[in-house]
């Protein structure tokens, strides 16, 4: 997070309560009332959760024991039988909801398709049936490679119902990166599509999968492609098979898989500290479970509201709150394939008046994007059926905040900053919207049954208004239970920063906080070499692996530059080998060089040329001076342990 914003957020004082029209009919209606439910999960939270799961959820079986919690290891509802696409879809068919709009879809091009509960669950047992043609068997991993189209949620829910784990992989991801991702979950098929629609032009994504296959992902054994752009391609005969053709010659009969609670559900990539992403394991119960129970609490979801979070579901928001939170519940749920784009920067505004949106989830970068465009453009637009607004994603800076609540939420529809983690799952702090007052830039407080604290490298809580490490000291149902073939990496990254005391184990999150006297949380950033362009996640050392493999580079050091927009900008220090002399053009191919490498979003907004990168003594690259550099600040601070001072000099004429 840039310097203003960290500014602009310790000074913030404003406070806004729910519209009393909202509490009155909202599920939570109330602060006594939050704290209540606080405080009866916190009492016995293994019951809060057990009754929850028992009245909210659909059980084969009922479960022994709701929570084994051997640190880190936590399994939830041992011995329960569930399954995930059932409590989406087949229970939601005995009732009205049957012919209820599941997902309203809308095109990018301006096509547009609704699918009922009927028809979802239709086509996802006829997608599951096709999995099964394809040799897919209960626990085979399955990657996603799709755009945002209906096929990718009914592709997740095929999975979800026969029991294989898929990997969603982001569309925005090069050949290369789906094939690490594919090599790691070692995926048996993978169902993509011709290409997808994106800012008017279209994006191949089965080129992509040859590619990567190409490249060896040996346990590949078949390719589904759904059509979606018509646009050329080239099918492998004995692997490739249309979706459209396939989905002819299998049944719609296609009775959910009982799963174990701690089946797993899906393998979600994201990136940490180190240039391998990890593999974030999530099952199914507990996840079933948190995300039913947030959405409806959180979005104050009701059967009448028409709900779009506008993230991607290569995600964890499009996982948690496009696909399984809204569906377990019954909601009506827009997708859009299509971003904002010169040729149609009003698009969300147009959507939201199209389907009378009432709860629009987005991230703090679109709201920036927003607001430099100016309020003209939502107010020609119909907004009045909005009820409540969401943010996710990174530190929002009161200024957004305020121009959302204004111009967007026309000063009536609450705002909920709701703070979470791929690794969570779920929601962890929000505000409950009709219980909670708001303050612009803060998260607020904990989901009932999530405990968090802001503590120091020791682990000992920090007083009021401190700045600190944000960590949660109890397991909760949707958390992490493994990086996917690597639990000393799991032990490692998340459990043990913050060493255990008497054995109490508890979850570093890796973003600095603060909590203010009304136990409000304050998030600032990631603390590790994480940094977040747009939203999306990325490391500096995966970036900088992706430089260095390039023949001409022989180091390279990536920081994020504050950006207005984006929040934070890819910068990359490069250390050439000497044979060729920089210049523009070679910047050029280096960056396109990291999109080959791992995706357009990855793309570095700047590279600067450098004979020398500075260290310490030690050889540690110094990146809290590389930051300073390419925020163009002074280089303040210590910097007594640098090896070579001349280095600083060089980088500061942009030698
Ligand atoms: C990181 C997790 C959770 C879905 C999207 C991102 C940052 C997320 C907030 C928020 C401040 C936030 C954190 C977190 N973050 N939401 N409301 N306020 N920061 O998921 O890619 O796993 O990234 O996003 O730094 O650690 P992710």
């Amino acid at each position: 997070m840039s310097d203003p914003t960290i500014e602009s957020i310790l000074q913030e004082k404003r406070r806004f309560s729910p519209p009393q029209s909202f509490s009155d009919q909202a599920y939570i209606r109330s602060e006594r009332e939050y704290e209540q439910l606080y405080s009866k999960a916190a009492a016995n939270p293994e019951r809060f959760w057990g009754e929850l799961a028992e009245q909210e959820l659909h059980w084969f079986k009922k479960w022994d024991k709701v929570l084994d919690w051997r640190p880190p290891f936590a399994q939830w509802f041992v011995g329960g039988q569930i399954n995930i696409a059932y409590n989406c879809l087949d229970r939601h068919l005995t009732t009205w909801r049957r012919n209820k709009a599941a997902i309203i879809w809308e095109g990018e091009p301006g096509d547009s398709r609704v699918l009922t509960y009927g028809e979802l669950h239709r086509e996802v047992c006829l997608m599951a049936n096709a999995l099964k043609e394809l040799g897919v068997k209960k626990g085979d991993r399955v990657a996603i490679y799709l755009p945002m189209i209906p096929e990718a949620a009914i592709a997740m829910l095929a999975c979800a119902r026969i029991g294989a784990p898929h990997s969603v992989v982001f569309g925005g991801f090069s050949a290369e990166a789906l094939r690490d991702r594919l090599v790691d979950a070692q995926a048996k098929v993978v169902i993509t599509a011709d290409g997808g629609f994106r800012k008017d032009k279209t994006i191949a994504l089965k080129a992509q999968v040859d590619l990567a296959l190409e490249h060896g992902a040996p346990s590949v054994e078949k390719v589904l492609v759904v059509e979606r752009t018509q646009e050329e391609m080239t099918l492998k005969p004995g692997r490739d098979v249309l979706w459209r053709e396939l989905k002819t010659q299998v049944g719609a009969d296609c009775p959910a898989e009982p799963m174990e609670s701690e089946d797993l559900l899906f393998i979600l990539y994201t990136s940490g500290s180190t240039g391998k992403p990890k593999g974030v394991v999530h099952t199914t119960g507990g996840y079933n479970l948190y995300t039913h129970i947030t959405t409806k609490w959180i979005f104050d979801l009701k059967d009448t509201d028409v709900y779009w979070c506008t993230a991607d579901v290569g995600w964890i928001t499009g996982h948690s709150y496009i696909v399984y939170g809204p569906l377990s519940n019954g909601a009506t749920a827009v997708m859009y394939e299509g971003v904002p784009r010169p040729s149609n920067p009003g698009c969300f505004w147009d959507v939201i008046e199209k389907y009378g949106v009432n709860i629009f989830y987005t991230a703090p970068t679109a709201i920036r994007a927003f607001m430099r465009q100016g309020e003209a453009l939502p107010q020609s637009r119909d907004l009045s059926s909005l009820r409540l607004l969401g943010t996710v994603g990174e530190p929002i800076n009161p200024e957004a905040w305020m121009w959302y609540h204004r111009v967007i939420g026309q000063e009536k529809c609450p705002i909920v900053d709701t703070w979470w983690q791929t690794e969570t799952g779920g929601i962890m702090i929000t505000p409950l919207p009709g219980a909670l007052g708001t303050k612009p830039g803060s998260c607020c407080r904990p989901f009932p049954g999530i405990v968090p604290e802001v503590v120091d490298l020791d682990g000992a809580p920090v007083t009021d208004d401190q700045g600190g490490y944000l960590v949660i000291k109890k397991p909760w149902p949707s958390m992490i239970r493994n990086v996917y073939g690597d639990p000393e990496r799991f032990r490692r990254t998340y459990w043990e920063q913050i060493p255990p005391q008497d054995d109490q184990y508890v979850y570093f999150a890796g973003d600095g906080a603060r909590q203010d006297e009304e136990g409000y949380f304050w998030v600032m950033g990631r603390v590790d070499d994480v940094i977040s362009v747009a939203g999306h996640r990325l490391g500096t050392m995966e970036i900088e692996s992706a430089l260095v493999s390039h023949p001409l580079v022989v180091e390279a050091a990536v920081v994020g530059r504050p950006d207005e927009i984006t929040g934070e900008a890819i910068f990359a220090f490069v250390v050439l080998d000497g044979s060729q002399s920089p210049s523009a053009e070679l910047a050029q191919t280096l960056k396109e060089h990291v999109v080959q490498e791992i995706g357009a979003i990855a793309r570095p907004g700047e590279i600067r040329f450098t004979d020398a990168l500075p260290k310490t003594r030690s050889g540690k690259i110094m990146r809290r001076l590389l930051r300073s550099l390419a925020a163009g600040q002074e280089v303040s601070g210590d910097t007594s342990t640098l090896e070579d001072r001349t280095v600083l000099d060089k980088l500061r004429g942009g030698a």
